[in-house]
């Protein structure tokens, strides 16, 4: 007996290391394929979507399935990126994905970009598939999902908005986006927006993504009052006329007989610049913030550096563009 007593310890200690490590192995596991749910998802690729179908009750998305307006097919991860990037996503942005697919991009804003997010989906499958895959993120809490048609849901509270659809949904939905708050930044992978030029395109590969920032409405006349470069105390008076197609502005000032147009005027959501060379022959640079009736901001040149005012005259006028597409537009004829 006593004999047999050291080779019992022994091999009781081998079962339990043997179980320790079985144990072990199994947490491992559990890591390694959470881990690996989690680099699948944000993959997309086949072994991540098998993953993802069992996690996802039997649910295996497929590239290409068909979808309301159009199919599913996801962003590569890093458009995703580069398309949150080019839109300045901040920990204090809200970005809504229309037609969010598997919601990789409202879960990368969340995860790499600190955002909010909210994905509108047809599919309620994708619906839950994503809201599995924000819970495997550990973001749940700030990426969520809504089973919604883009066409319908209320998505004005954005301030950026990402999509991946077809140019004539863009079309569709291109007045909806030029209403939204002024500086809302839109992204779209692949298909522009029609007569709507991007303020920037970046390419990776063959794939390209384009960004928009909605205008500010500088359109229509405004009187004038800025600072005199000559350090007097009288400013200077005039009147401001802009005329806006989408983002694009032109315009002249005007001075008791005298107009001048305005050089390289520029509009950034509410951000807007210009030049020209002041009644007293000096040139002046204006940069200032539109608002609904307003547009205030500071004038430099001739070595002095002084506030500017314009006050809106008269009503609003729409911008050029900013109203529905025509059916025409959309699909020609
Ligand atoms: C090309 S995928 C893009 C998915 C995702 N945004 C991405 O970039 O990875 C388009 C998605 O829009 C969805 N979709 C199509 N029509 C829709 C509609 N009217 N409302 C909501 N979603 C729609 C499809 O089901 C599909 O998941």
């Amino acid at each position: 007996m006593l004999s047999h007593a050291p080779h019992f310890r022994a091999r009781r200690r081998a079962l339990l290391a043997a179980a320790g490590s079985t144990l072990l192995a199994g947490a491992a596991n559990a890591a390694t394929s959470a881990a690996a749910l989690r680099a699948g998802a944000m993959r997309g690729d086949g072994a991540g979507a098998l993953q993802l179908a069992q996690a996802n009750n039997g649910f295996e998305p497929r590239r290409g399935q068909s979808g309301k307006d159009v199919i599913w097919v996801p962003t590569p991860d890093a458009l995703t990126t580069r398309m949150l990037a080019m839109a300045q996503v901040r920990p204090e942005d809200y970005v809504v994905d229309l037609g969010s697919g598997d919601g990789k991009i409202v879960i990368a804003a969340a995860r790499e970009f600190g955002a909010r997010g909210l994905g509108i989906e047809y599919n309620p499958d994708m619906v839950a598939l994503s809201e599995r895959r924000a819970a495997a993120a550990g973001v749940a809490a700030r990426a969520k999902f809504m089973r919604g048609d883009i066409f319908a849901a209320d998505f004005s509270t954005a301030t950026v908005v990402t999509m991946y659809l077809m140019p004539h949904l863009n079309l569709r939905l291109r007045h909806t986006l030029m209403a939204m708050k002024p500086g809302t930044r839109v992204v779209s992978h692949e298909f522009r927006m029609g007569d709507w030029q991007p303020d920037e395109t970046s390419s990776i590969g063959s794939q390209s993504a384009h960004l928009w920032v909605v205008p500010a409405n500088a359109g229509g006349e405004w009187s004038l009052r800025f600072a005199a470069a000559d350090g007097g105390a009288d400013p200077i008076i005039g009147s401001l006329w802009m005329e806006q197609s989408f983002q694009t502005v032109r315009g002249r000032a005007d001075f008791k007989g005298l107009a001048t147009s305005l050089r390289e005027p520029r509009l950034v959501g509410e951000r807007i610049s210009f030049g020209f060379t002041d009644p007293s022959g000096r040139p002046r640079q204006f940069t200032g913030r539109v608002s609904e009736r307003r547009i205030e901001g500071r004038v430099t040149g001739a070595g002095r550096d002084g506030e500017f005012i314009a006050e809106r005259v008269g009503n609003t006028p729409s911008i050029n563009g900013s109203g529905p597409v025509t059916q025409t537009e959309i699909y020609g004829g």
